[in-house]
């Protein structure tokens, strides 16, 4: 599997940390060019040089994901650095506050589905002109357990059901072109945003490992896995699939 990715590039979102910086990692360790989009340029950059030392290629670029013109330069810098654009994980997101509904605030509600949804919706916008550009390709979005079930604040759980409802909607649409597109939908993983929530609720950490059947969280890098073969030919005929990746917690 070293070269199953070989010659092609890819682009990340939120590739500074967590599943994004597994992504970024495992998808240059398997031959793919990378270009991690992140608000966090310090974290980004150490995981180019990580990857480097590794024997892999990868560029940081500063991206907010709901800025229109950051996300334009990602997909630019791939088609000037490395001639085009053949893979993107469109995988940046936060939490948000669970207050009560009726406590929740407007700008919660609009961070969450600025970042989560339009932010994957602006990718999509930019991603699919340069795949199709190219022989096609693989979209592949974050999504969640909560874009599946109700796991989570309205403002994520919404968010989520809607990168599906995207991802779906693009499928179809853009099959005949050569891109498949596909959501990938992790359970908890353990990640710098699960252990910012794990620390704030002592005993959570007893409390979600009882509810796994595999009785543990995911690790970045399984998630990672699932990215990797999604985006590869090994998943020619998976398109418009939202694939919980959650150690059979939805089951
Ligand atoms: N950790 C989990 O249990 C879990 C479960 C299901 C889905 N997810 C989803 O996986 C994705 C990654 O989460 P994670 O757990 O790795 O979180 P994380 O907090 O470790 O990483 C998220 C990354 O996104 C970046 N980011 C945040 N806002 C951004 C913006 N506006 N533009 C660009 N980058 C931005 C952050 O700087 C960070 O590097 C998210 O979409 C999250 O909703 C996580």
């Amino acid at each position: 599997m070293a070269d199953r990715l070989d010659g092609k590039t890819a682009v990340v979102t939120g590739a500074s940390s967590g599943i994004g910086r597994a992504s970024a990692t495992r998808l240059a360790a398997e031959g793919a060019n990378v270009v991690l989009g992140d608000i966090d340029a310090e974290r980004g950059r150490e995981v180019v040089s990580e990857i480097e030392a590794d024997g892999g290629d990868a560029t940081f670029v500063a991206v907010d994901v709901t800025d229109a013109d950051d996300v334009r330069s990602m997909v630019e810098t791939a088609r000037e650095t490395y001639g085009g654009l053949d893979i993107a994980h469109n995988n940046a997101g936060i939490e948000g506050d669970n207050d009560p509904l009726p406590e929740q605030s407007r700008e919660n509600w609009d961070r969450v589905l600025g970042i989560n949804l339009t932010g994957v919706w602006l990718a999509m916008k930019h991603e699919l002109p340069a795949l199709m550009e190219g022989d096609g390709g693989a979209i592949i979005n974050t999504s969640s357990i909560a874009g599946l079930a109700a796991d989570g604040s309205e403002p994520y759980v919404a968010s989520k059901h809607g990168v599906v409802g995207l991802t779906k909607s693009a499928a179809v649409r853009y099959a005949e072109e050569g891109v498949r597109v596909n959501a990938v939908c992790p359970g908890v993983v353990r990640t710098p945003m699960v252990e910012r929530s794990l620390e704030a609720n002592p005993g959570a950490v007893e409390a979600i490992t009882a509810e796994q059947p595999l009785g543990r969280m995911a690790e970045p890098e399984e998630i990672a896995s699932a990215v990797a073969w999604l985006a590869s030919e090994d998943a020619s005929f998976v398109n418009g699939h939202a694939l919980p990746v959650d150690g059979g917690k939805l089951a």
